[in-house]
C-alpha cells in the first residue's frame, strides 16, 4: 500500500467540478484517507513548491496557487502514486491522453486542475505539509 498528495486546484474548486474529481479518484480504486479545504498563503504555496523555486514559472504558479481555496486530499491504494499520475495526465493538458482529468478539465499548463506527488519521497514531503497523522483515516 502507497500514499500520495492530490491537489484539486483553484481553477476547478472555482468551476465546481471538485465532486466530479472525486469521482474519478473514488471510481478508479484510490481511497480518500484524509482530504480538506483550504486556502494557501503565497509564502505557504512557495514552501509546498520549493523544488520548482528556481524554474521561471515559480512566481506565476505560486501567485495562481495561493489565489483561491484548493481541496487537498491524501490518495492510498496499491502503487498509489502512479495510479494517480496516470489518471491526472500530462502536466500540459495539451499532451494529455483522453480520459485523464487535465485533458478534461484543465485550462493551461499552469491552471492544470490538480497536482500529484511524483515520487515515494515527494509524498513524504507533501503529505505532512497539510496533515497531521491524527488527520489521516487508517
Ligand atoms: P504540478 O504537477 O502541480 O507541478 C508544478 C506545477 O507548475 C505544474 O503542475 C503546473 O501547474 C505549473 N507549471 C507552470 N508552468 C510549467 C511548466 N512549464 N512546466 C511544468 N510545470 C509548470
Amino acid at each position: 500500500m502507497e500514499r500520495t498528495l492530490a491537489i484539486i486546484k483553484p481553477d476547478a474548486v472555482e468551476r465546481g467540478v471538485t465532486g466530479k474529481i472525486l469521482a474519478k479518484i473514488e471510481g478508479d480504486g484510490l481511497k480518500i484517507v484524509a482530504i480538506k479545504m483550504l486556502h494557501m498563503s503565497k509564502g505557504e504555496a512557495e514552501g509546498f513548491y520549493m523544488v520548482h523555486a528556481k524554474r521561471p514559472f515559480f512566481e506565476s504558479l505560486t501567485i495562481y496557487m495561493s489565489s483561491l481555496p484548493v481541496i487537498v486530499a491524501v490518495l492510498e491504494g496499491e502503487k498509489a502514486i502512479k495510479k494517480w499520475r496516470d489518471l491526472m495526465g500530462a502536466t500540459n493538458p495539451k499532451d494529455a491522453s483522453a480520459g485523464t482529468i487535465r485533458k478534461e478539465f484543465a485550462i493551461d499548463i499552469e491552471r492544470n486542475s490538480v497536482h500529484g506527488s511524483d515520487s515515494p519521497e515527494s509524498a513524504s514531503y507533501e503529505i505532512p505539509y497539510f496533515f497531521s497523522n491524527i488527520e489521516i483515516f487508517f
